[in-house]
């Protein structure tokens, strides 16, 4: 175990208000003191397209690739759009393959779903462990966050109010600590 952990996180929604971007905030929140969670943005990155971007990869894109290369771990919190992941997310991990850095090359990877629908976007969260496999990611296999009828637990301020929720978000950060230790050990990486 490390004395301290930084950690970035990605909303799989780019809508303002979204509920999926406000798990990630009460994440931030919940975490102890010496787990780190930043946010990373991916508004701006632009469609992939191979004949634009086989040289040179977007600004954006780079940013987002050495937020992820150099952190301990990666928290992705995803919507689920018709039974999957919304394109956009889809489009940064995309990106990110073809980085040569390859960002999530044995990264240990936490994954939360979260939907207003009593499923909680688990059928989402489980093509999301499918494309991390292409790209090497060590996703987190348990404790599994599902959180369903996402909006009945938040306030009007966007505080999360369910104390479920928080107790398998705590718990959740902590094991993904744990997860990014043992693959940072020698015997695992070397
Ligand atoms: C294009 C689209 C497709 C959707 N498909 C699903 C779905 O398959 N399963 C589900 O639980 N919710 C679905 N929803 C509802 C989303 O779960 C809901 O809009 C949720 O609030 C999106 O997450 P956000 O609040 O983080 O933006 C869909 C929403 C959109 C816009």
């Amino acid at each position: 175990m490390k004395d301290n952990y930084h950690f970035v996180a990605i909303s799989g929604s780019l809508r303002n208000k979204s509920y999926n971007t406000m798990v990630l905030k009460a994440a931030q929140k919940l975490a102890p003191a010496n787990i780190a969670i930043e946010q990373i943005l991916i508004t701006d990155v632009p469609m992939y397209n191979f004949d634009l971007h086989e040289k040179i990869l977007p600004e954006s894109v780079e940013k987002i690739s050495t937020a992820i290369k150099t952190a301990d771990a990666l928290i992705i919190v995803t919507p689920e759009y018709n039974y999957s992941i919304p394109g956009a997310l889809k489009n940064v991990i995309d990106f990110l393959s073809k980085h040569p850095a390859k960002p999530f090359d044995k990264k240990a990877v936490g994954i939360i779903s979260a939907s207003p629908s009593l499923l909680g976007g688990v059928r989402a969260q489980y093509h999301l462990r499918q494309i991390l496999v292409a790209v090497n990611a060590m996703s987190m296999n348990v404790p599994e966050v599902v959180i369903t009828e996402v909006n009945k637990k938040f306030d009007e301020n966007g505080n999360l109010t369910d104390e479920k929720t928080k107790e398998f978000l705590e718990k959740f950060i902590v094991a993904l600590a744990d997860h990014s230790s043992i693959l940072s050990s020698e015997v695992l990486i070397e």
